[in-house]
């Protein structure tokens, strides 16, 4: 590995096997990641993202009941014919923007749910020897530009590994991955010493949780082909990445943006405000509607 000139970042890993269980009924057919914030699904901000940050191929680790997340990034054939027939090209265009370039997606599934580092560990060969990025889409990030084009822009000036983290109240810190700091290389960029798996609130580190975005180096994958389950009996990728911090350098990034937690409800909530409030088109119209409720 060499900090002067690492490896480009090319592949994105979306896991997206998970259950949604805080999201039931809703997730019992519908995958949590095709939610919609305002009119997107949560999915699609995460892809978004990954094409402003350079990336040119997209993997999307799934699981039993996900056909949805495959089918929203296919030509829907039959939709668009209806559409251009009766000239709707503006919501075709909506449409174009849903389909990456033949060949840019990959889907593989994670027969079981066994936990995110798993679910990694399945994206293994077709990410291939190259390093890459790591999404967790249900982490809305709301950052100009976005969290992952920072993180990627971090990585080319450092190389090794990057970990997106952020500050939260003292007592949110066990539901976390939490990371210890060592040398101060600008504001915004920290070597990391310690990473800990949702601690106890009383042994945690730090208040800095890790939070849903990465660049890892491929040797991630040997540690995670042996990895024991760790905190809530799943494979955790952060007890991969302890492993992997005594061979290689780890730098926690402080992203500038706002997170919102869309696998949690009060975070899934306060997206559709956020992002409402932050449209152009729709702003300026929901912004009284919400000004009444509050005032209610
Ligand atoms: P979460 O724990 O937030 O997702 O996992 P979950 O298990 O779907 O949610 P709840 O707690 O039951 O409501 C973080 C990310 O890791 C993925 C999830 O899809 C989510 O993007 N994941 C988790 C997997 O792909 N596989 C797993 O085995 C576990």
């Amino acid at each position: 590995m060499s900090a002067k000139s690492p490896r480009k970042v090319r592949k994105v890993v979306f896991p997206v096997a998970g259950l949604g269980t805080r999201f039931l009924p809703a997730t019992k057919v519908i995958p949590k990641e095709m939610l919609t914030v305002v009119d997107k699904p949560v999915i699609q901000y995460a892809v978004e993202e990954a094409i402003e940050a350079g990336i040119e191929h997209f993997i999307f680790v799934t699981g039993r009941g996900k056909n949805a997340i495959e089918d929203h990034f296919d030509l829907a054939y039959e939709l668009e014919a209806t559409l251009k027939a009766r000239g709707k090209t503006a919501e075709i265009e909506i449409l174009k923007a849903t389909r990456p370039l033949f060949g840019a997606a990959s889907f593989v599934r994670q027969q079981e749910p066994l936990g995110l580092g798993h679910a990694v560990w399945c994206a293994r060969d077709i990410v291939g020897d190259e390093p890459f990025a790591l999404t967790l889409p249900d982490m809305l990030i709301h950052g100009k530009p976005g969290c992952l084009a920072q993180m990627i822009e971090t990585y080319n000036n450092h190389g090794g590994n990057v970990v997106a983290v952020e500050q939260v109240p003292h007592e949110h810190v066990n539901r976390y991955g939490v990371v210890a700091l060592g040398k101060t290389f600008n504001e915004r960029t920290h070597s990391i010493t310690a990473m800990v798996e949702k601690p106890k609130i009383e042994d945690a580190p730090s208040d800095l949780i890790i939070s849903g975005r990465y660049v890892l180096q491929p040797e991630i994958f040997e540690k995670l082909a042996t990895q024991k389950p760790g905190a809530g009996g799943e494979i955790q990728l952060t007890d991969s990445m302890i492993a992997l911090l005594s061979e290689q350098d780890f730098f926690a990034y402080k992203f500038d943006g706002k997170t919102y937690d869309c696998g949690d409800k009060i975070g899934y909530l306060a997206a559709n405000v956020a992002y409402a409030l932050d449209r152009p088109d729709i702003g300026p119209q929901f912004r009284p509607v919400l000004d009444d409720l509050m005032h209610k």
